[in-house]
């Protein structure tokens, strides 16, 4: 079992995949398309960020490959459907940096709030300017978080536990952690926050969700925070109201464009503004986080190639087996056609075989099935479903 592990990922899981057997070839950098259809033969398990693109063609050469783990948040880089075509489960860690955004908001939030911006680039300046003008505790204030899901939930503990007061609106149901408000629509929120943080996620119905309009709605010498996507705000917007004094300071970690590769230059309306703070995209970015991503998604990979668990996969359909202690397993990936299951339970109806646990699931095009059995099937039986004509693979443990 070999796995090749690209672009720096944290050695915490290159460990896990060592400790659950796999022989793990090291590579610090990203590879090209022609570089990685010469280096995946006998390759299981494939590690990469988001500088390594796996294409149709390199799906297509890289027969022994069973997943691809995305040790980041985004799977743009992969070709998802190629890849669910060809039964490669593609893994990724979407929550494991949620912490990290919340430490980055609340710092902002403090940073605003006395106006340290500008009194940072005052002393480098030289100048000394001792005063309390413009500068407020966040004790007792209230924080609007809009998009109430993982970060925005952990945000709310956060900002709680130290003294916030926390309306949040969502679309979905969300159920409120702590002393939080819900709230049943923006413009209730917009009324009554001091601050107002976005977490809201990147569904293309929320392109410029936030513009000119919310602002106006906002309180008076409020402050707003966006670390969520670029494309949600109008950041012209934005300009004109900080410009107007309307909104007091403003922390935006992610914009519509962003340079691509590190040390590329940056622009934005909003460069050169009085207590804004800009970052270049870095609310998810620390170490701990990468140490979460590497030991989170490591184990999604082993998970699948060694008990068949598609949980979190983002394109097979998802399966969570539990894990096999006694008996045998099948895991049968197959076309979402009617009667593949009474196919399959045939087989083991002959063979006499008593399934023991069964669970299936579907995604689009694909029926995911993993039997848990008393005994193996009869290799007989394995060979006829693995040529059936909806099979895409079929595994045993
Ligand atoms: N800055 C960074 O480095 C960084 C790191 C991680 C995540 N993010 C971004 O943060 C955002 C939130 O991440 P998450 O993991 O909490 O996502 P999530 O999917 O768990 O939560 C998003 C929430 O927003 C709600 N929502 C969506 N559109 C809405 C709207 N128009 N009005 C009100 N509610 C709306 C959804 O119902 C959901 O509850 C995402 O856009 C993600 O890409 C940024």
């Amino acid at each position: 079992m070999k796995a090749l592990v690209l672009e720096n990922i944290h050695p915490a899981a290159v460990e896990l995949l060592e400790a659950r057997g796999y022989q793990v070839d090291v590579h610090p950098k990203s590879m090209s398309e022609d570089e990685l259809i010469g280096s995946l033969a006998g390759i299981n398990l494939l590690g990469i960020r988001s500088n390594t693109t796996v294409s149709a063609r390199v799906l297509d050469s890289a027969r022994d490959l069973e997943a691809i783990g995305c040790f980041c948040i985004g799977t743009n880089q992969v070709d998802l459907v190629a890849a669910a075509g060809r039964g490669v489960g593609v893994f990724n860690a979407p929550y494991s940096n949620t912490r990290s955004v919340v430490e980055l908001v609340i710092g902002e939030i403090i940073a605003l709030a006395r106006r340290l911006p500008e009194k940072t680039l005052r002393m480098h300046d030289g100048v000394w300017d001792k005063s309390a003008r413009g500068s407020h505790e966040v004790r007792g204030r209230t924080l609007g978080i809009v998009g109430y899901g993982n970060i925005g939930t952990q945000l709310s503990n956060v900002a709680e536990a130290f003294g916030m007061r926390v309306v949040f609106y969502d679309k979905a149901d969300r159920p409120a952690h702590g002393n939080a408000r819900r709230l049943h629509s923006l413009g209730e929120l917009l009324d009554i926050a001091d601050v107002v943080s976005l977490h809201v996620d990147g569904r293309p119905g929320n392109a410029g969700f936030f513009g000119a309009e919310e602002f106006a709605a906002m309180k008076p010498r409020s402050l707003f925070i966006n670390a969520s996507r670029g494309m949600v705000v109008d950041y012209d917007a934005l300009r004109s109201h900080v410009l107007s004094g309307h909104i007091a300071g403003a922390a935006l970690d992610v914009f519509p464009v962003e340079p691509k590769a590190q040390g590329e230059s940056f622009d934005s309306v909003l460069r050169g503004l009085d207590n804004v703070i800009l970052t270049p995209h870095v609310g998810g970015s620390t170490q701990e986080a990468q140490e979460e991503i590497g030991w989170f998604v490591a184990g999604k990979l082993a998970g699948f190639a060694l008990e068949g668990s598609t949980a979190l996969s983002v394109n097979l359909p998802r399966v969570l087996p539990g894990p096999l202690t006694a008996g045998h397993r099948l895991g049968f990936l197959h076309h979402n056609v009617p009667g593949v299951l009474a196919e399959l339970n045939a087989e083991f109806a002959a063979a006499g075989d008593n399934v023991v646990d069964q669970h299936l699931s579907t995604r689009d095009h694909l029926g995911y099935v993993v039997t848990d059995s008393s005994e193996p099937l009869p290799p007989q039986a394995v060979e006829r479903l693995r040529s059936s004509e909806h099979c895409l693979w079929l595994r045993t443990w």
